[in-house]
C-alpha cells in the first residue's frame, strides 16, 4: 500500500477502506509517513469529507494507536462525558459527583484549559494538594471505593490524535467535521468509555458559532458512537454568555459546590441536571429521563453530592475541608466592581470577551507551559434578560495584578451591552441528538 495512492484516491472523492485508514494512522503513528503526506490527505478529507464508515474506522484506528484504559474491572456501565469547550463551564465539576453519587461509576480523564475556554484539571488543583496524577490502579481503586475519580489525560492516549491535530492546527484543516468528531470521540473510547453524553456548545464563546455547524458536529460524533458499539447522546448548548456566574478556577469550583447544593445558578443546574439525567439512562440507572432528574434533584437536596465531591477531593490527597468551608479557596488580592452606567435590560454578555479577559488576569493559558492563577476572574452579578439600574454592579473582578486588571478591564469594553427592552429569550439547550 502507498501513501500517494491513498491520497489520490481521497482527492478524487473515492471511499476508502478499513485497511487504507489503518495503515495511514499506523505509518503517520509511527514516523513512516511524513507530516506532508499527511498534510496532503487531511487536505484532501477536508474538501471531500468522509463516509460514516470511514470516520468510524478512523476513530478505531486512532483510539488504538496508543494506550487504551480498560474499565472491565468496575462494575456497571461505564458513561463518559465530553464538553466542546467553554467560557464558565465547571459542568463536570457537578456532574461527576452528581451521578456518582447515584451509582454510576465515574472514571474521568479530563484536560487543562487552553486559550479562553477553561479546563477541569485547572479546576480541581483550586484544592491545595489535590493530585490529577495517579497511575491507573490507584485510579481504579478509587472508583471502586468511592466511585469517582477525575484524573488528567494519560500522555500516551491517541498519539495518533495528538500528532495529527498537532499537524491540522497548522495546516488549515482542523475545522474538518469527520476530523474533529473522530479526534474527540477516539480519545473518549481509549479513555474506556462504554456511552458517551457530549455537550456541544454552541455561540460566541464556542468553538461552533452557528447551531447549524453544531448540529452537523453532533450528528457526526453520535453516528460515530453508533458505527462502534458506543451509545451516544449530544446535547447542544448555548455558549453566547458565560455559563453560571463564575469564571476562573476557584471561584468556579465554589460556584460548583453551591450547584451540588441545590444553590447554584438557574442555566448551570439545569444543564447539569440535563445531562446527569441522561447519564443516568445511558448508564442504564433509570428508564427515563424525568425519573433520573427526580433522583439527581434528591441527591442534591440530602447532601450527598457535595458529600461525594468532599470523598474525591480526600482520596485525591486535598483536604475536604476546603468543599465544606469555600473560604479556604485560593482568593484574589483585588475586587474590582463593573457597574451599570444607565439602566436597561442585559441583551449580550459576550462569553469569548469575559474568556479573553480571564486569560489577562490569569486564570487561563496561552501556551501549553504558562502557570495560571487559581484565584483570579470574575463573577458576574447579572445575566442576559436581567434588569439592571444605573449604579448596579454588573461583575465582580478578582485580580492579583493591578496592570492585569487594567489589561482585562480594556478586553471587557463593550462585552456586556445593555438594551432598553428585554431581549428575545435564548434556549439554553437548542437541541438534543441520539
Ligand atoms: N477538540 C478535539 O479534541 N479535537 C478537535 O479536532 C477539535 C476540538
Amino acid at each position: 500500500m502507498r501513501m500517494v495512492d491513498i491520497i489520490a484516491k481521497k482527492r478524487d472523492g473515492g471511499e476508502l477502506t478499513t485497511e487504507e485508514i489503518q495503515f495511514l494512522v499506523t505509518g503517520y503513528t509511527d514516523g513512516t509517513i511524513p507530516d506532508y503526506q499527511m498534510s496532503a490527505w487531511a487536505m484532501a478529507v477536508f474538501f471531500r469529507g468522509m463516509t460514516p464508515r470511514e470516520t468510524g474506522d478512523l476513530t478505531m484506528a486512532m483510539a488504538g494507536s496508543g494506550e487504551q484504559l480498560d474499565l472491565s474491572s468496575l462494575s456497571g456501565i461505564k458513561v463518559d462525558k465530553h464538553s466542546t469547550g467553554g467560557v464558565g463551564d465547571k459542568t463536570t465539576l457537578v456532574v461527576a459527583p452528581l451521578v456518582a453519587a447515584a451509582g454510576i461509576p465515574v472514571a474521568k480523564m479530563s484536560g487543562r484549559g487552553l486559550g479562553y475556554s477553561g479546563g477541569t484539571i485547572d479546576k480541581l488543583e483550586s484544592f491545595a494538594g489535590f493530585a490529577v496524577e495517579r497511575s491507573r490502579e490507584q485510579f481504579l481503586q478509587q472508583v471502586r471505593d468511592i466511585g469517582v475519580s477525575v484524573i488528567g489525560q494519560s500522555g500516551n492516549l491517541t498519539p495518533a490524535d495528538k500528532k495529527l491535530y498537532a499537524l491540522r492546527d497548522v495546516t488549515a484543516t482542523v475545522e474538518a467535521v469527520p476530523l474533529i468528531a473522530s479526534s474527540i470521540m477516539s480519545k473518549k473510547i481509549a479513555a474506556g468509555a462504554d456511552a458517551i453524553l457530549l455537550d456541544v456548545k454552541v455561540g460566541k464563546g464556542a468553538f461552533m458559532k452557528s447551531i447549524e455547524e453544531a448540529e452537523v458536529l453532533a450528528k457526526a460524533m453520535v453516528d460515530i458512537g453508533t458505527q462502534v458499539g458506543r451509545k451516544t447522546v449530544a446535547v447542544i448548548s448555548d455558549m453566547n454568555q458565560p455559563l453560571g456566574f463564575a469564571v476562573g478556577n476557584a471561584l468556579e469550583v465554589k460556584e460548583a459546590i453551591d450547584t451540588l447544593a441545590g444553590k447554584g445558578p438557574r442555566d448551570l443546574t439545569e444543564l447539569a441536571l440535563a445531562i446527569g439525567s441522561r447519564m443516568l439512562v445511558l448508564g442504564g440507572l433509570v428508564e427515563d429521563e424525568q425519573s433520573g432528574r427526580a433522583k439527581l434533584e434528591e441527591i442534591m437536596a440530602s447532601g450527598k453530592a457535595v458529600e461525594k465531591l468532599a470523598q474525591m477531593v480526600e482520596a485525591q490527597g486535598g483536604d475536604k475541608s476546603d468543599v465544606y468551608e469555600t473560604s479556604r479557596l485560593p482568593k484574589a488580592a483585588i475586587i474590582h466592581e463593573l457597574v451599570a452606567s444607565e439602566d436597561g435590560y442585559v441583551a449580550q454578555i459576550d462569553a469569548e470577551a469575559v474568556g479573553h479577559a480571564s486569560v489577562v488576569l490569569g486564570a487561563g493559558r496561552l501556551t501549553k507551559e504558562m502557570a495560571i492563577d487559581l484565584a483570579v476572574g470574575m463573577v458576574l452579578h447579572k445575566k442576559r434578560g436581567d434588569q439592571v439600574k444605573a449604579g448596579d454592579i454588573l461583575m465582580t473582578i478578582h485580580a492579583n495584578k493591578e496592570e492585569l486588571l487594567a489589561s482585562a478591564l480594556q478586553e471587557l469594553e463593550g462585552a456586556i451591552v445593555l438594551s432598553t427592552k428585554p431581549p428575545v429569550d435564548q434556549p439554553l439547550i437548542y437541541k438534543i441528538i441520539g
